[in-house]
């Protein structure tokens, strides 16, 4: 059997760029794209982050840019969180590694097309997923599982109190994206949260790996750590996009999950990208038929409530540990 085939979309900054170096490591799988949207930063920088990740990993995985901007709004960026350049401002650029020519939906395209049973990860808005599944809809039944970093199930937000990063860039996005018939796994912010977060005597023994990879790691997430206890008082790193790498290299690190349908806001300004759950199926009710009944006919997201967190730190070490 040959090795899982895997696309990662990703708006490029510290924490992607830690989960693309797991997903090059990883011997569970084969990337075939790496596809890249606007959201920490800007597509072009968001683009050379992924290049330099991917070259850190002396990987030639072809690298797509790919939306701009959300699907109707302006793009909001996280400089304030990740940095300008979305590593730290540390000064970092891929020394050899050129984008691959064409766009990242035409990217997401043609890998569903040529292989079924691709798994995609996103790490992003979910802009080139919406545009990919909009022009071709066939993608839906190739892709067998996606999983996607973003959303505060029944829970608070990082930018709002309603909503995930992720989620609120492009929220008409993510509403496509859930209100289709793709096979979903969410895994929400809240999942990076305390006992996740790489405390200060798992960062020691990361740098006493003493690799690139693992120094790259630690420093790129500097300015991110600091945002990090200045909005939560939590101290270490929080990966979000690492723990739906490892999620999706190892489904068993989801030791609780459920399967629901989703709504994502669009219309208000207070709850602007909230993925809504439908957790007690009261969506069929007939009084909520006129709101949900559009969620109701797609599929269901399985949403992962529990991480192994002991299980999400070993998988980090074994991909820094060179
Ligand atoms: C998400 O937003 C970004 O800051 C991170 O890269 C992650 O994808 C967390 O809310
Ligand atoms: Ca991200």
């Amino acid at each position: 059997m040959g090795a899982r085939k895997v696309l990662i979309d990703t708006d490029t900054a510290s924490d992607d760029a830690v989960a693309i170096i797991m997903a090059l490591r990883s011997p569970l799988i084969e990337v075939v794209a790496i596809t890249v949207v606007a959201g920490n930063v800007e597509v072009e920088q968001a683009t050379r982050n992924a290049l330099l990740a991917a070259e850190l990993c002396n990987s030639d995985i072809p690298v797509f840019a790919g939306s701009a901007r959300p699907l109707e709004r302006k793009l909001e960026t996280a400089d304030w969180f990740h940095g300008v350049d979305g590593l730290g401002d540390h000064g970092y650029a891929p020394q050899h590694r050129r984008a691959s020519a064409g766009h990242a939906v035409d990217a997401i395209i043609a890998s569903a097309l040529e292989y079924p049973g691709l798994e995609i990860v996103t790490l992003g808005p979910l802009t080139n997923l919406a545009v990919a599944l909009a022009r071709e809809p066939r993608i839906a039944e190739n892709i067998s599982r996606c999983v996607i970093m973003g959303g505060a199930p029944c829970c608070e937000g990082n930018v709002t109190p309603a909503a995930e990063f992720n989620m609120w860039v492009d929220p008409e996005a993510a509403r496509k994206v859930f209100l289709s018939r793709l096979m979903k796994e969410m895994v929400g912010w809240q999942l990076s949260r305390f006992a996740a977060v790489v405390n200060e005597r798992e960062i020691a023994a990361i740098e006493k790996l003493g690799n690139p990879l693992s120094e790259f790691a630690v420093r790129c997430n500097s300015r991110a750590a600091a945002a990090y206890h200045e909005q939560t008082g939590e101290i270490g790193i929080s990966l979000p996009d690492p723990i739906a790498m490892a999620v999706l290299l190892d489904p068993a690190l989801s030791l609780n999950s459920s399967q629901h349908f989703i709504e994502v806001e669009t219309g208000s300004d207070l709850t602007r990208g909230m993925t809504v759950v439908d957790r007690l199926n009261v969506g069929r009710d007939p009084r909520n038929r006129e709101v949900w009944g559009e969620a109701m006919q797609n599929s269901k997201t399985k949403i992962c409530w529990t991480l192994d967190v002991e299980g999400w730190k070993a998988a980090l070490m074994r991909a820094l540990t060179i």
